[in-house]
C-alpha cells in the first residue's frame, strides 16, 4: 500500500484550551509536566503507551503507536487558553482537587506560568457559573474576531509552528438545530445579529477553523458540530472532531452493550445514574445544561443494539440516565448501572455495575491523544470530520448519510486501520484463513 505524505512534526505545537482553569485542563497540563519530569506514567494514553499490531500474527510486529506514526512529542507542547476565572493554573489545580497537593506543589513553577486569556462567555449558556475574566464586544462576531487575534498572538508570541484547540470548558445549555447553523453565510450573519442559537463554543470553533487550527470538542455542546462549521473545516482543510469525551459510564456502556449483543442476549432496561461533586457536576445540575449531556449519553445504545433490526431483543429497551450533583465526592464520580437483560426462552437476569472512577484522571489521557492525533491529521492534509477518532467520544461526529459508530471495538478497529492506512501498511481484516491452508 502507498504511504500518505505526512509533514513531520517540527517545532512547537500550541495547545489552546477554552476552559483552561478547569479540572480536565489542569489534570492534563499538570500530568504532562509530571510525566516529563519522570514523576508519573501517562497511563490511559494510546499515543504514549499503546501499541499497534502490523502484519500477520506470525510476524510478532507490535510497535508503539508513537514509533509507528510521526506524532509531536510532549516536550514540544506549549499550553494556553481562556477561562472566566482569572487565576493561574497552580491555583486552579488546587481548586479542582484532582491531583494531590504534594504533586501540584512539585509543578508549581510550570503551572503558575500559565494564566488564562479573557473568555468569550455568556451566562445564558452556562447558568450556574459567573466569573470576572470575560471579553466585551460589539456583538458575537466581534468576540470571534477577538478570539482570532488571541490565537494569532499566542502562536506568534510563543514562536509556534502550529496549534490545535481543544474544548475543555463547561457544557452549555441545549440548543437544537437551527437554520442559522446551516451555512457559513447564515452563521456569520447570525453572529453579527447576536442570534441566540450562536453560543460561545461555536465562536471558539469558528475562530479556530478560520485560523487553520484543528478543533476538538470535548463536551456535548454544539461548538464545531454544525453544518456551517463542518463545511468551513472541510473547505479550509482543518480537522474537527467531537463530541463529549467517552470516559466513565459511557465507556463501560459501549464495552458491555456490544458484548451482550454479540451473544444475542436481550435487554429491556438500562438504568444509569451518577453522583458527581466537581464544578462540572454543578454546571450539569442546571437542567438546560444536563439536557445537552443527556442527549449525548442516551445516543449510544440505539446505534449499537439496532432495535430496528433486532426488535425481539431490543425494541422495548427503557434507557434512563441521570447525574446528581453531590459535592462531597468532588471529581471522584460514582456511576451505577442496572441492566435488565433476558436470555433463553426470555428468562430475566440482571447485571450491576458500580464504577468508582475519577472523571478527570480518565479524561486527561483522551485529551492528550486527541491533541496529538488531530495535529497528525492536519499534517496529513485531512480536513473536516475525523470519524476515525470516534473511539474517544460519546457522541461521535459523522457524515450525514451514515449513523454514528458507538461500539468501542468497531471504533478501535477503525482507528487502528486508519493509522495503518496512513502509513501504507496492510489493513487487518482478522480473516485469518491463511494460517489453515
Ligand atoms: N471529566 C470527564 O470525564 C468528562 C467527560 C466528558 C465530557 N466532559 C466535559 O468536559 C468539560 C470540562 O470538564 P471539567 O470537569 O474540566 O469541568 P470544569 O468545570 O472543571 O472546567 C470547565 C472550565 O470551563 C470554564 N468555562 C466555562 N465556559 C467558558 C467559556 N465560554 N470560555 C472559557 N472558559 C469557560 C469554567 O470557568 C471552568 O474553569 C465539561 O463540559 C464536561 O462536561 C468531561
Amino acid at each position: 500500500m502507498k504511504k500518505n505524505k505526512i509533514a513531520q512534526p517540527k517545532g512547537k505545537l500550541g495547545v489552546l484550551i477554552p476552559g483552561v482553569c478547569g479540572a480536565i485542563s489542569t489534570t492534563l497540563i499538570g500530568g504532562i509536566e509530571a510525566v516529563k519530569a519522570g514523576n508519573g506514567k501517562p497511563i490511559g494514553s494510546l499515543t504514549q503507551m499503546g501499541r499497534i499490531r502490523l502484519g500477520k500474527r506470525t510476524e510478532n510486529k507490535n510497535p508503539l503507536i508513537k514509533d509507528f506514526v510521526p506524532l509531536a512529542d510532549l516536550e514540544s507542547l506549549v499550553f494556553g487558553g481562556w477561562d472566566i476565572f482569572d487565576e493561574n493554573l497552580y491555583k486552579s489545580a488546587l481548586k479542582a482537587g484532582v491531583l494531590e497537593r504534594p504533586q501540584i506543589e512539585s509543578l508549581k513553577e510550570e503551572l503558575s506560568a500559565i494564566r488564562p486569556m479573557k473568555a468569550a462567555f455568556d451566562r445564558k449558556y452556562v447558568r450556574n457559573l459567573t466569573g470576572p475574566n470575560v471579553k466585551k464586544g460589539k456583538n458575537k462576531y466581534d468576540l470571534a474576531l477577538q478570539l482570532m487575534d488571541d490565537i494569532k498572538g499566542f502562536i506568534k508570541d510563543n514562536g509556534l509552528d502550529r496549534a490545535v484547540m481543544i474544548w475543555c470548558a463547561s457544557t452549555e445549555t441545549y440548543i437544537p438545530d437551527h437554520d442559522v447553523h446551516s451555512t457559513v453565510a447564515k452563521f456569520e450573519k447570525a453572529m453579527k445579529a447576536d442570534h441566540p442559537a450562536i453560543s460561545p463554543s461555536t465562536l471558539y470553533a469558528y475562530a479556530a477553523i478560520k485560523c487553520g487550527v484543528p478543533f476538538i470538542n470535548g463536551a456535548p455542546n454544539l461548538s464545531c458540530n454544525i453544518p456551517a462549521l463542518v463545511e468551513l473545516a472541510r473547505k479550509n482543510k482543518v480537522p474537527v472532531c467531537g463530541s463529549d469525551y467517552k470516559t466513565g459510564q459511557t465507556l463501560m456502556k459501549t464495552i458491555i452493550a456490544p458484548g451482550l449483543k454479540a451473544r444475542a442476549l436481550g435487554i429491556n432496561g438500562w438504568f444509569s445514574t451518577n453522583i458527581l461533586g466537581n464544578r462540572d457536576g454543578e454546571v450539569l445540575d442546571d437542567p438546560a445544561s444536563f439536557k445537552t449531556k443527556e442527549v449525548s449519553k442516551l445516543s449510544v445504545l440505539d446505534s449499537i443494539l439496532k432495535p430496528e433490526i433486532f426488535p425481539e431483543l431490543y425494541k422495548n429497551l427503557y434507557h434512563k440516565v441521570t447525574i446528581n450533583y453531590y459535592p462531597p465526592r468532588g471529581d471522584n464520580k460514582e456511576g451505577w448501572d442496572n441492566i435488565d437483560i433476558f436470555g433463553w426462552l426470555g428468562y430475566p437476569m440482571q447485571l450491576k455495575v458500580d464504577f468508582l472512577c475519577r472523571d478527570s484522571i480518565l479524561a486527561a489521557p483522551l485529551a492528550l491523544d486527541l491533541i496529538l492525533f488531530t495535529d497528525l491529521a492536519k499534517r496529513c492534509g485531512m480536513g473536516g470530520i475525523q470519524e476515525w477518532l470516534s473511539f474517544y467520544f460519546k457522541s461521535p461526529m459523522h457524515a450525514k448519510e451514515v449513523y454514528a459508530e458507538n461500539d468501542l471495538f468497531v471504533q478501535l478497529e477503525k482507528f487502528e486501520n486508519n493509522l495503518r492506512h496512513l502509513m501504507g501498511e496492510t489493513l487487518i481484516t482478522h480473516l485469518g484463513v491463511e494460517y489453515y491452508k
